[in-house]
C-alpha cells in the first residue's frame, strides 16, 4: 500500500556524510508514490553526485540560486509552490544556523524562506556540534517557527564518537513524512464524496456526458481519508483508480448516483459534492442502436434530480459542501447557489480557457455564510487538502466536540 501517492516532496541535501543515505531516501519516498525533486547545496555535491540524485529522482537536480537556465525552467518560487512538503536530510549544523537566521544566499535556504508548506529537517552532525548551545538555541528557534524536527538518533558516528547526531534512517524519515499528512482533523467522521461525470444513455451504445476527469473529487476523498475520516466515494466513470482505504461505490447515471448518495446520507457527518452530474438525461432510452436514417435526430431531455440540493434539504442533513463551475462573476454566482440550495459551503472555480475539468491544477473561491477564502492556483491534490482543512474547521465550529 502506497502512503504518499501524488505527494510532491522537495528534498534538500546539505553537506554531511549522511548525504549517502539520502540516495536511499529518494527511492523509499518514490516507492510510496511520492514525486521527489532534489535541491543540493554546493557542499552536498562534495559528498554525493547530483547525477546519482538525478537518476534516482528521475528529475533534474537543482543547485544554483542564480542560474538563468534553472530559473527559466522552474525557478525557486515555482519550486516552493510545487511542493507539498520540504524535507532537509541531512541538515548540517551550518544549514540549521542559516535557516534559523533566515538567510537566503543559496537555493535551498531561499526556498525555505519562500515556502508556505511544512518543513521537516533531519539533523546530522558530530555529537558535540549537536549539543553545542548555539545549535540547541537554533533548533529551539526553528521549533518555535513550526519547523519540524526528525531526529537525530544516538549512536556510533562517522567521526568515531558515540552520541546524539546521527541522521534518522530513510524508513524512519518516510514515517515522519507520512505523519505530516495525517492531520486527524476529521478523526472518526463519516464523509461522503461524489466525483466524476455521469453518463446518460441515449441507446445501448451511446451516451451524453461531460469532460469531468474526477481528479478533484478523488483528491478530496483521499485528503479526507488522510485527515482521519471514514470516506465513501460515489463516482461516475473515470480513468483513475479508486483511492485506497476508501469505500468505493461506482455508478454511471445521475439517478444511480442519487440512489447511492441517499442510501448513505443519513449516516454521514459531511457531504462533498464534487461530481459533474449531467443536468439532463434522455426522456426515453432507445432499446436498440439508433440508425442514422433520419437527417435530423431530436432527443427529448429531462432534467435530472439535483442530488446536492436534495441532501441539503434532508431533515437532518450532513454538513453539505457543493461545487460551482463558473465562467464569470465566480463569487456572486456561487453565493446565489449556496443560498438557493441551502448549503453550508460552496467551492467555486473558474472554468474555460484551459482551467478546470481537464487540467491538473485549479484554484478555488471557498464561500460560506459570512466568510470566504481564496485558494490560489495549485495542484488539485494540494487544493483538496486545503479545502478539507477549511471544511474540518467550519464543521467543528458548527458541531463543537462534546466535552464531558
Ligand atoms: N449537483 C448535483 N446534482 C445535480 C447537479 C449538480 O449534486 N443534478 C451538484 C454538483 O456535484 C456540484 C453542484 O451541484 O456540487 C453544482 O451545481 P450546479 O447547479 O449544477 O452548478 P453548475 O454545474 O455550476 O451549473 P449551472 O451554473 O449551469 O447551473
Amino acid at each position: 500500500m502506497q502512503t504518499l501517492t501524488n505527494k510532491r516532496i522537495l528534498l534538500g541535501i546539505t553537506g554531511g556524510i549522511a548525504a549517502y543515505k539520502s540516495a536511499d531516501l529518494i527511492r523509499r519516498l518514490r516507492d510510496q508514490g511520492a514525486e521527489v525533486q532534489v535541491i543540493m547545496t554546493k557542499a552536498a555535491c562534495e559528498f554525493i553526485t547530483p547525477l546519482t540524485m538525478q537518476a534516482l529522482s528521475g528529475k533534474p537536480v537543482h543547485i544554483e540560486l542564480l542560474d538563468p537556465v534553472t530559473e527559466a525552467g522552474m525557478g525557486h518560487i515555482e519550486l516552493a509552490r510545487w511542493s507539498d512538503v520540504i524535507v532537509v536530510a541531512p541538515a548540517t549544523a551550518n544549514f540549521i544556523a542559516r535557516l534559523s537566521h533566515g538567510m537566503a544566499d543559496d537555493l535551498l535556504s531561499a526556498i525555505c524562506l519562500v515556502a508556505a508548506v511544512p518543513i521537516l529537517i533531519a539533523p546530522a552532525m558530530n555529537q558535540q556540534m549537536w549539543l553545542n548551545a548555539a545549535t540547541q538555541a537554533n533548533i529551539q528557534n526553528l521549533a518555535a517557527r513550526g519547523i519540524i524536527l526528525a531526529g537525530p538518533a544516538s549512536g556510533m558516528q562517522a567521526c568515531g564518537e558515540t552520541g546524539p547526531g546521527r541522521m534518522l534512517e530513510p524508513l524512519e524519515l518516510v514515517a515522519a513524512v507520512n505523519g505530516l499528512f495525517e492531520t486527524r482533523a476529521l478523526d472518526g467522521k463519516h464523509v461522503l464524496v461524489t466525483a466524476g461525470p455521469t453518463q446518460e444513455a441515449i441507446d445501448p451504445v451511446r451516451f451524453i456526458s461531460n469532460r469531468s476527469s474526477g481528479r478533484m473529487g478523488y483528491a478530496i476523498a483521499r485528503a479526507a481519508q488522510e485527515a482521519g475520516a471514514e470516506v465513501t466515494l460515489v463516482s461516475g466513470p473515470t480513468a483513475i483508480p479508486a483511492p485506497e482505504r476508501v469505500k468505493y461505490v461506482p455508478v454511471k447515471t445521475a439517478e444511480q448516483m442519487r440512489e447511492a448518495v441517499l442510501a448513505q446520507a443519513a449516516k454521514q457527518d459531511i457531504f462533498i459534492a464534487a461530481a459533474a452530474v449531467a443536468d439532463y438525461r434522455c426522456a426515453e432510452i432507445a432499446g436498440e442502436k439508433i440508425k442514422k436514417t433520419a437527417a435530423d435526430l431530436v432527443l427529448t431531455l429531462r432534467k435530472n434530480p439535483d442530488i446536492l440540493a436534495e441532501v441539503a434539504q434532508l431533515p437532518r442533513p450532513p454538513y453539505t459542501v457543493g461545487f460551482a463551475a463558473e465562467t464569470t462573476a465566480v463569487k456572486e454566482n456561487a453565493l446565489i447557489k449556496l443560498r438557493s440550495k441551502g448549503l453550508d459551503m460552496i467551492a467555486a472555480n473558474r472554468v474555460g480557457d484551459g482551467l478546470g475539468f481537464e487540467s491538473d491544477e485549479n484554484s478555488l473561491e471557498v464561500l460560506w455564510d459570512g466568510g470566504t477564502i481564496s485558494l490560489e492556483l495549485t495542484s488539485k491534490d494540494k487544493l483538496a487538502r486545503q479545502l478539507i482543512d477549511i471544511v474540518a474547521r467550519k464543521y467543528n465550529e458548527k458541531h463543537p466536540p462534546q466535552s464531558y
